[in-house]
């Protein structure tokens, strides 16, 4: 089977590249024609672990290749996979140019029975939207052919996208045709392996799942993150209450991990699209709006600790960041909490030392020369007043603390997700702090285990 997918993002490229890895035919599209010459030669647009190794094996094989001109591509292909972006616009709902220009593209260029499928996070209603470009298309060139449209959101997460991919929890087709249903029945039937299901739905509900997903998981962070605050005040350890909380298995232990706010290319921008699908549809969706305004002000949680040690002097003072992707093993810094913290402290006057194992290439692109880029995470310790975790790489895990201690001018530890003992610091001369922990010391009360 043959197989098009258009936009060589994080969905499109592993998606692109996962089918081509269990013997699809692929080609990957892209209007970017940077992008596309620079996959040919092997170099991808972000940084995904696995990624890079079944590119070029399947580019070398043959089964993946690239291309700038979808017309030229299409013709015998039995899916097309809308994976474009789908960026905020000025109200957060999302933007569908990109999508619907693709739409219009495939109905102008397509030769025969085509599936085409939306990847992208596309709000209800896409479909028919979709679905009507195609036609339009179609009719302006006076060729009207059988296809259907169906949607396929992909669940990945970055950082473990391939194997997320590779082994999915689910896969969820909206659709509304028996002839597309059983040609992506086919196409899926590799990764069905241990019982994993394809659930099929109406195209509406599979537009809706994505959203309702990522919006229960950006609820369940805001949750603990507003629990974790209160901890703070009542000198309780969010630690403990997760894992009391977490052993319920109608509540579970994953996602209810307090931090300083979620970021990414999804939450933020899914939580906003829903709301203001809510509003068009004149349901206000009340919850969201407070995931949303909780996690803008948890990413400013961290710098007001910062602020309280200090007593509000931070001109002048030195900080070192540790990490600044919005999280472990990826280079994404969008939305990223680093970036609203790195601006507070710059704006009080303070100097900002940064490390991270990967994305410092692509923080660069936001902070230029506004801060001091550093070789490893103890030079972002030299000669700061604090160090600041931000992003819970595995090589931060397990500092040299004697090391680190000599190395900062002040012994402050401030850890932006709970990966560090505080007590153990505390007793080895250092102040620390972290989100919804507060530390014997701090706090003056004795915690019973
Ligand atoms: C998310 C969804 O998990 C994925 O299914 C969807 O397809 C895209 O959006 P991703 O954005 O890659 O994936 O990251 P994820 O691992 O979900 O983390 C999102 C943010 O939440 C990160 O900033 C992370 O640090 C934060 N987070 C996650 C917490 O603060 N606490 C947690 O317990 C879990």
């Amino acid at each position: 089977m043959k197989v098009v997918v258009i936009g060589t993002g994080y969905v499109g490229l592993v998606t692109g590249a996962c089918l081509a890895e269990v013997g699809t035919e692929v080609v990957c599209v892209d209007v970017n024609a940077e992008k596309i010459l620079n996959l040919q030669k092997g170099i991808l647009p972000i940084y995904e672990p696995g990624l890079e190794e079944i590119v070029t094996r399947n580019y070398e094989n043959g089964r993946l290749s690239f291309s700038t001109d979808l017309a030229s591509v299409i013709e015998g292909a039995a899916v097309a996979f809308i994976a474009v972006g789908t960026p905020p616009g000025e109200d957060g709902s999302a933007d569908l140019k990109y999508v619907l220009q693709v739409a219009k593209d495939i109905g102008s260029s397509m030769s025969d029975y085509l599936v085409v499928v939306t990847k992208s996070t596309v709000p209800v209603g896409t479909a028919v939207k979709v679905n009507r470009e195609i036609k339009q298309a179609m009719m302006d060139r006076d060729a009207l052919m059988d296809y259907d449209v169906a949607s396929n959101p992909e669940f990945l997460k970055e950082g473990a996208a391939v194997q997320d991919f590779l082994k999915p929890d689910r896969i969820v087709i909206g659709i509304n045709s028996e002839r597309a249903k059983s040609v992506l029945e086919q196409l899926y039937h590799p990764f069905l392996l241990n019982g994993r299901p394809i659930v099929f739905m109406d195209i509406a509900s599979a537009e809706m799942t994505k959203y309702a997903a990522n919006a229960l998981l950006a609820t369940k962070i805001s949750f603990i993150n507003d629990i974790a605050n209160l901890c703070d005040l009542v000198g309780a350890d969010v630690n403990m209450v997760r894992k009391g909380i977490g052993s319920d298995p109608r509540i579970g232990h994953s996602f209810i991990y307090p931090g300083i706010g979620y970021g990414g290319s999804c939450f933020p921008k899914d939580v906003k699209a829903l709301a203001q699908t809510g509003k068009e549809y004149g349901h206000k969706l009340r919850i969201l709006e407070a995931v949303e305004a909780v996690n803008d002000d948890q990413k400013k949680v961290m710098f007001e600790k910062i602020w309280r040690h200090f007593d509000g002097q931070l001109t002048g003072k030195v900080f070192g960041i540790w990490g600044l992707s919005f999280k472990p093993n990826t280079d994404d810094m969008r939305e990223a909490s680093s970036l609203v913290l790195i601006a507070s402290l710059l704006q009080a006057g303070a100097k900002v030392q940064v490390f991270d194992p990967v994305a410092m290439p692509e923080a660069r692109r936001e902070l230029g020369n506004e801060v001091e880029w550093c070789t490893d995470m103890y030079a972002a310790a030299a000669g700061a007043d604090a160090v600041i975790l931000i992003t819970e790489w595995n090589e931060f895990r397990l500092p040299d603390w004697p090391r680190v201690k000599t190395l900062l001018n002040e012994p402050v530890v401030f850890d932006g997700r709970n990966i560090y003992d505080l007590d153990f610091l505390q007793k080895n001369g250092f102040s620390s702090y972290g989100i919804g922990i507060s530390p014997r010391s701090v706090m003056g009360t004795i915690k019973q285990y």
